[in-house]
């Protein structure tokens, strides 16, 4: 209150004409004024909340800093979910400064990762992750770090829907974290679990239930899709696979993965109670298979990078612009009919992180061939991501949304 005493002092020093009164009133008003905005700014400061932080912060702008410390937040070898296509320690990696990295967004610090309290809000929860392989990756990521706050023997892993729901539960919190696969959230023959890799592929883009009845209950959903619609022309199929009278047409990438979500998102409005689930869509995850692109040799790719891109804002040809406004206009439209899906816009962060691919580090399943051994870089794996690493980090933005709801 010091200033506007000042203020007052001052009014009775000058003359008394009705002119400056109203000057020196309107003067009194806008000081007053201030004085009740800064006041409100400062008691929405003192709340430590996560929505508050997510609200003032931008998470996803902000860069990385190497930090031993604290990182990894567990390790490769204790995690007893770990994938081998994920495990490049395991596999033989030597360099293992990938594992060092935490993400600091420009205006605030991420809140630490805490297993136990995510477990608690996780009570009599289903977190369910659904996509490709990539959320899968996410998945195994979010269980390592839960982990090593759950005895072994109050924790399991089953499988069931014919391999395509995974469920990682803690028993102690009936508490379960689980994975479903669905490369193209619709339905596609691409949905078996183990054998997907067909040559041509082919998508129901108006058919969704199959697949979300094992989820629409959930009390945390993330999706993901993206790469597997990265193909200039997707064959869509009106009617059933198997039925003779089905109809098939070829339609365009941006068009046919706008189609597809548009599906997903009519089933999300309709059939998700959006007052009980808290709804996330992880953006496209970047790939490095040409070095090219960042300043490397011509046919290489992030075999036997060890570190990361430094460029600001470095964006790879394989992360297609207009592909990602397709999921900011789905999700805007969902927004203006009441239904809030939070984007977790990783495709930045993970844009830097050329070095943290398993590239060959990690399981063959087909043997490999003199040629291959021969040239490393062509059986690089320059898609997926180490772990400890990268999903982490997606993990840790994650739990700054839904540890403090
Ligand atoms: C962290 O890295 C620094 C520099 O490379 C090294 O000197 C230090 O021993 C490391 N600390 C840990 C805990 O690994
Ligand atoms: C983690 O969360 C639990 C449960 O909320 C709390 O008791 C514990 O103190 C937290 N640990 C740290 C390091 O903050
Ligand atoms: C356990 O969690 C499930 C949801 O995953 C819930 O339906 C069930 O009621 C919970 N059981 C108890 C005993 O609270
Ligand atoms: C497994 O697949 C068969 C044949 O496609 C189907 O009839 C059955 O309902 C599926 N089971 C589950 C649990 O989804
Ligand atoms: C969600 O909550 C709002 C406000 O409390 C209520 O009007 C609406 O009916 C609820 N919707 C559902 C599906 O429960
Ligand atoms: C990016 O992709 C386009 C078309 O896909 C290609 O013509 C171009 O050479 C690529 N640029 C680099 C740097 O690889
Ligand atoms: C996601 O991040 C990119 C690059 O940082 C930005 O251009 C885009 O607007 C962001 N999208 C959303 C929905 O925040």
């Amino acid at each position: 209150m010091a200033k506007i005493d000042q203020v007052v002092v001052w009014i009775w020093g000058i003359r008394n004409t009705f002119q400056s009164l109203v000057a020196i009133l309107t003067t009194l008003l806008v000081v007053t004024a201030i004085y009740l905005t800064q006041d409100a700014g400062q008691a929405c400061e003192q709340r430590p909340i996560a929505s508050d932080l997510t609200s003032k912060c931008d998470l996803f702008s902000g860069k990385w800093v190497f930090d031993n410390e604290s990182y990894p937040l567990y390790k490769e070898q204790e995690c007893t979910y770990m994938s081998d296509q994920l495990a490049c320690e395991k596999f033989g990696r030597k360099d293992l400064n990938y594992q060092n990295w935490r993400w600091k967004p420009h205006q605030c610090d991420l809140p630490r990762f805490n297993a136990t309290a995510l477990l608690e809000r996780l009570r009599n929860k289903r977190l369910v992750f659904v996509g490709d392989s990539l959320n899968r990756g996410q998945w195994v990521s979010m269980i390592c770090l839960v982990e090593s706050a759950v005895p072994p023997s109050l924790k399991s892993m089953h499988t069931t829907a014919n391999g395509s729901l995974n469920i990682f539960k803690a028993k102690e919190y009936n508490a379960t974290i689980e994975f479903y696969w669905a490369p193209l959230l619709v339905e596609s023959n691409s949905d078996n679990p183990v054998s997907h890799r067909v040559p041509e592929r082919t998508v129901r883009v108006k058919a969704i239930e199959k697949h979300a009845r094992y989820w629409t209950d959930a009390d945390i959903l993330v999706f993901n899709s993206y790469l597997w619609w990265k193909r200039p022309m997707m064959n869509v199929l009106w009617g059933s696979f198997g039925n003779p009278d089905g109809v098939y047409k070829g339609v365009e990438m941006v068009r046919v993965y706008e189609m597809g979500l548009r599906t997903w998102s009519d089933w999300v409005e309709f059939h998700v109670n959006s007052n009980k689930t808290q709804l996330f869509f992880v953006s496209m995850s970047p790939i490095h298979e040409s070095a090219e692109e960042w300043g490397g040799a011509e046919g290489e790719n992030c075999y036997k990078e060890t570190e990361q891109i430094v460029k600001q804002e470095y964006w790879g040809n394989g992360s297609i612009p207009e592909m990602m406004h397709v999921v900011e206009k789905v999700l805007d439209d969902l927004r203006t009919r009441g239904i809030n899906v939070q984007m977790l816009n990783i495709t930045q962060l993970a844009e830097y992180r050329k070095e943290g691919h398993p590239s060959i580090y990690r399981k063959q399943w087909e043997p490999l061939t003199e040629e291959q051994i021969s040239n490393p870089s062509s059986y690089a794996d320059c898609i997926h991501w180490c772990l400890p690493g990268v999903p982490d980090v997606w993990n840790e933005l994650l739990y700054a949304y839904i540890s403090h709801q």
